[in-house]
């Protein structure tokens, strides 16, 4: 089996083996014997362990926290709920990954709202001041990605949730590309809610992702998107009524691969067991090293560097001539080392998986192929 230096969790994470190898037993289990494996008791509590474990992880109840298969999916549910009325405004980036503003172009397509788009410079920097000004008497909904997935810029949540509340709105936020990497306290943030894929920094696989539902907005919500499980009493199989829980487990509306989440929720706690103060401390070293380790290189740094904004992503704009999906290619097959090309960059997103050998090896490689 191959050996690689997974230097993208911004990608794909090396799924931490403990929770793979909890995802496949449960896997195992269900095609040994099915329902006899995993009854429906097993099913009503198979949320929990993430559940528990996203709430250590954010600092807040297990009934502030749901699960769900995707980002996406829970981004969906959250933007129907929301249902920004005709006339109002949903404020966002240009820059932003296409799922944080997706969901809420359609709801605001159906409904006669408006999307606007703070722009950003060269290195893809969006001024913070630009989004803000953007948000007026009419604006419903500010949402964001914490850290934006191609440059790696963090935004000040707290900053974006007193502008948004100033005038009635909600923040939203895609936290994919930090949940897991920043230490996050859902409560600090002041956001009214917090999504994030499992299969990035939180190391999970794909098929699970959590969400925080502020409980000071979460029974207004009704979710965009219901099923079997919406109902509060699941087992409870009527169709003529619903009755949604008080709790943010209204967002969870169906089955899901019960074995990722489980495997989340493991990861997850190897997270919590760190402490996602050292967790980011180790990631930032990581980063420095690689800033230090390019300065003798024709290559940009395309990321904020400052301590407010920065974040473990980091992106490089290869000297001309330098096709940055080349020298993925050549990284990935000739030193088995993982990067991405995003927006014509070099995106490097190393994690609690890498040690400063491994930034030493980009570093020296990315010297070889450039030279
Ligand atoms: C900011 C952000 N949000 C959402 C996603 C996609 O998440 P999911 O696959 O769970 O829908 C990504 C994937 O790159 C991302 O970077």
């Amino acid at each position: 089996m191959a050996e690689w230096t997974n230097l993208s969790y911004a990608n794909v994470a090396t799924t931490s083996p403990t929770a793979h190898r909890i995802s496949s037993e449960w896997a195992d289990s269900l095609a040994r014997g099915g329902a006899a494996e995993f009854d429906g008791e097993a099913e009503k509590e198979g949320m929990m362990p993430l559940r528990e474990a996203a709430s250590k992880l954010l600092s807040c109840g297990i009934d502030d926290v749901c699960v769900g298969s995707s980002a996406t999916e829970l981004l969906c549910s959250l933007a129907w709920a929301i249902s920004p009325p005709e006339g109002s405004n949903v404020v966002s980036s240009r820059v932003a990954f296409p799922s944080t503003v997706y969901p809420w172009a359609r709801v605001c397509e159906s409904n006669g709202a408006e999307i606007r788009l703070a722009g950003h410079d060269d290195s893809l920097y969006t001024d913070p001041n630009d989004i803000l000004s953007l948000i007026d008497e009419r604006t419903s909904v500010v949402t964001v990605s914490h850290v934006e997935f191609s440059n790696g810029q963090r935004y000040d949540l707290e900053k974006l949730s007193d502008a948004a509340h100033s005038v009635g709105a909600l923040l939203i936020v895609d936290a994919t590309q930090s949940m897991g990497m920043v230490p996050i306290e859902a409560h600090s943030t002041k956001a009214d809610a917090i999504v994030s894929s499992g299969y990035k920094w939180l190391r999970g696989t794909y098929g699970a992702a959590v969400g925080y539902i502020s409980p000071a907005v979460v029974r207004d919500l009704n979710p965009g998107l219901m099923g079997f499980r919406s109902n509060a009493d699941l087992w409870d199989l009527r169709a003529d009524r619903l009755v949604l829980p008080e709790d943010a487990s209204r967002f969870e509306y169906t089955t899901i691969h019960f074995g990722a989440a489980l495997g989340l929720a493991a990861a997850i706690e190897e997270l919590v067991e760190i402490g996602m103060e050292e967790v980011w401390r180790h990631d930032l070293e990581l980063v420095d090293s690689l800033v230090r380790g390019i300065s003798g290189m024709e290559v940009e740094i395309s990321s904020p560097l400052s301590e407010e904004e920065r974040s473990a992503i980091v992106s490089l704009r290869l000297p001309s001539g330098n096709s940055s999906v080349d020298v993925a290619d050549r990284l990935q097959s000739e030193y088995s080392i993982l990067v991405t090309s995003r927006s014509g960059l070099l995106r490097v997103s190393p994690h609690i998986d890498n040690s400063l050998e491994d930034i030493e090896s980009l570093v020296s490689a990315l010297g070889e192929i450039l030279s």
